[in-house]
């Protein structure tokens, strides 16, 4: 497994999977997300494993995809393949994942969330949408979960005007389940997961399933027609010229 990704037990039952890139405040390169679907497939294989704990290293959970991937994408022509294979894996996981959120939770940082079963972030955590602002289009399925969960006007502007969000606003929105004290989500996040942990595996299983039943085909249908639209935007001159101001700083 990459390093941009750590796997450890945290907990009986629990497996903490952790994004760790800090020095680019854990952006999602190409390693990163194979690493993250080798994670979660080892996961969901292994029988000793009954709940997921997804965090993020030096204090950030993560300030989404990585932009120079992103611009290197556009010049080879190429989607983002492994992002939406990221995407399929986390949306589909059969055990409950819980996220702990301190920091920057940027794009497929934050959209990742509505995949999530519980989450809970520190109170300075900050959130941000900002695909149109980059020249790009939703993704993670959030052009379908993200009204469903906190309406559409909420989401037009969280989506549309792209503005950096805090913690309170992001409950408000559905996204987290508890706002909690800077540098306690990972402790609370852990609770979470060992009293999940505690609880009948195949009881959880099928709560789960049928808590996703409802929405599971429009979610993957989203995400593949989001990821066309995506592909396309990522080699837009809108989205090359922002990739490029980022990188430029
Ligand atoms: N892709 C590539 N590099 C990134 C990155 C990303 N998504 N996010 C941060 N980095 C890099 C920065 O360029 C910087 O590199 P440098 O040290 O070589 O200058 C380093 O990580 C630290 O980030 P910095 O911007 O200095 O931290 P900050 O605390 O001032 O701001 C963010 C943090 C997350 C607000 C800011 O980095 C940001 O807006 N990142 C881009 C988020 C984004 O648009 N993601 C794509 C969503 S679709």
């Amino acid at each position: 497994m990459s390093e941009s990704v750590l796997s450890q037990a945290a907990a009986d039952g629990v497996v903490q999977i952790t994004m760790n890139r800090p020095e680019r405040k854990n952006a999602l390169d190409r390693a990163s997300y194979t690493g993250l679907i080798e994670a979660i497939a080892a996961a969901e294989a292994d029988i000793s494993v009954r709940v997921l704990l997804l965090t993020g290293a030096g204090g950030c959970f993560t300030s989404g995809n990585d932009i120079k991937d992103f611009a290197m994408a556009a010049a080879a022509g190429e989607g983002p393949k492994v992002a939406i294979d990221f995407l399929h894996a986390i949306s589909t996981a059969k055990k409950p994942i819980v996220a702990a959120v301190e920091g920057f939770a940027v794009g497929i940082g934050t959209t990742m969330l509505l995949h999530c079963d519980l989450a809970v972030a520190g109170c300075s955590a900050s959130f941000r949408l900002p695909f149109a602002a980059l020249g790009l289009s939703p993704e993670g399925g959030s052009s379908y979960l993200l009204p469903l969960v906190a309406g559409s006007k909420k989401a037009a502007e969280l989506l549309m005007l792209g503005e950096p969000f805090d913690a309170a606003t992001a409950a408000e929105a559905g996204l987290l389940n508890a706002v909690v004290e800077d540098g306690s989500a990972l402790e609370t996040g852990l609770a979470r997961a060992r009293a999940l942990a505690a609880m009948p595996p195949e009881s959880l299983a099928l709560t789960k399933m049928l808590l996703k039943r409802g929405s599971a085909a429009a979610v993957a249908e989203t995400i593949a027609t989001e990821a066309r639209h995506f592909a396309e935007r990522l080699r837009s001159p809108e989205a090359i010229a922002a990739f490029a101001a980022f990188l430029k700083k």
